[in-house]
């Protein structure tokens, strides 16, 4: 299974951090934030990677990351959205990389505590559709939240809805998801959100009416880090957690030249 990294939009919550560089090149405690997607998905043993990115600082990338082989990428290619048009018309630049395979795609401001190597396992034997990762979190307005069928506790999901004003329930959507090749005729045939955005969420609710929409809850610590509390919440997560947060157990050595502490 390949992956791809969504690390466009202009960051404009960020500014005037990101009026000189992209959000996904800020430092997260002490490495870039494109770092952690990008071990995310060689902890869960993909290393065929592509990165969506935009705006002016689109560059940087390839200083940072360049054919992507010391961070322990077998292939990295780059992708480049014209303007800030969401998050799933991002995802339509990956189209001719997932060449009608499976993907796992996690938004480059997305930095998870754990791994995802059996959830990209489970999805692998699913027959069709996409998976998605759930996190209890307190502010659920912020993001995609799943409104539940009935008892949440049987965890069946009536649909999804994109930051909610009166959340119907705590569980967030992460952004972390894993899709079969259908996604791509999905994001083309997308209406705009009343924001001007084609919506993921929209997407995942395509696979939930159509039945093969799974999911799961994540174990340990999730953040974003798109905005200045998120971010600062990021950085102190992964200070605080020794920054062995990450398992690098699988992953090919030398993503951080060896400097892991501890
Ligand atoms: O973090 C999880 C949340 O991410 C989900 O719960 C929401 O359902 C999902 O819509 C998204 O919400 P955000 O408002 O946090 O998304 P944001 O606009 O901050 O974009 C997140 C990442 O997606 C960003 O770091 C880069 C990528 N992106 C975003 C946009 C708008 C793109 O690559 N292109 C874009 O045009």
């Amino acid at each position: 299974m390949k992956g791809v990294i969504l690390a466009g939009g202009l960051g404009t919550r960020l500014r005037p951090l990101t009026l000189v560089t992209n959000k996904h090149l800020l430092p997260v405690y002490d490495r870039p934030m494109i770092y952690y997607p990008i071990q995310c998905l060689i902890n869960a043993g993909i290393d065929e990677v592509m990165v969506v990115t935009g705006g002016e600082h689109a560059g940087d990338f390839l200083k940072l990351l360049k054919n992507g082989k010391h961070l322990g990428l077998r292939s990295l290619r780059y992708g480049y959205q014209e303007g800030e048009g969401g998050i799933a018309d991002a995802l339509k630049l990956a189209e001719d990389f997932a060449d009608g395979g499976k993907i796992c795609v996690i938004l480059g401001d997305n930095i998870i505590e754990g791994n995802m190597r059996k959830a990209a396992a489970d999805f692998f034997t699913q027959k069709s559709g996409a998976k998605i990762i759930l996190k209890e979190v307190p502010d659920p307005q912020r993001f995609g939240v799943v409104e539940f069928d009935g008892d949440p506790s049987k965890g069946k999901i009536k649909r999804l809805i994109e930051k909610p004003k009166e959340p119907p329930s705590n569980m967030a959507v992460t952004g972390i998801y894993f899709y079969d090749g259908d996604a791509f005729k999905v994001c083309k045939d997308l209406k705009p959100s009343g924001r001007g955005e084609l919506e993921i969420t929209d997407v995942n609710n395509y696979y939930l009416n159509r039945g093969d929409l799974t999911c799961e809850t994540l174990e340990g610590w999730w953040t974003d880090a798109g905005t200045f509390e998120s971010l600062f919440r990021a950085s102190k997560f992964v200070a605080e957690s020794g920054a062995n947060h990450l398992d690098l157990k699988g992953a090919r050595p030398g993503l951080f030249g060896g400097g892991i502490r501890g």
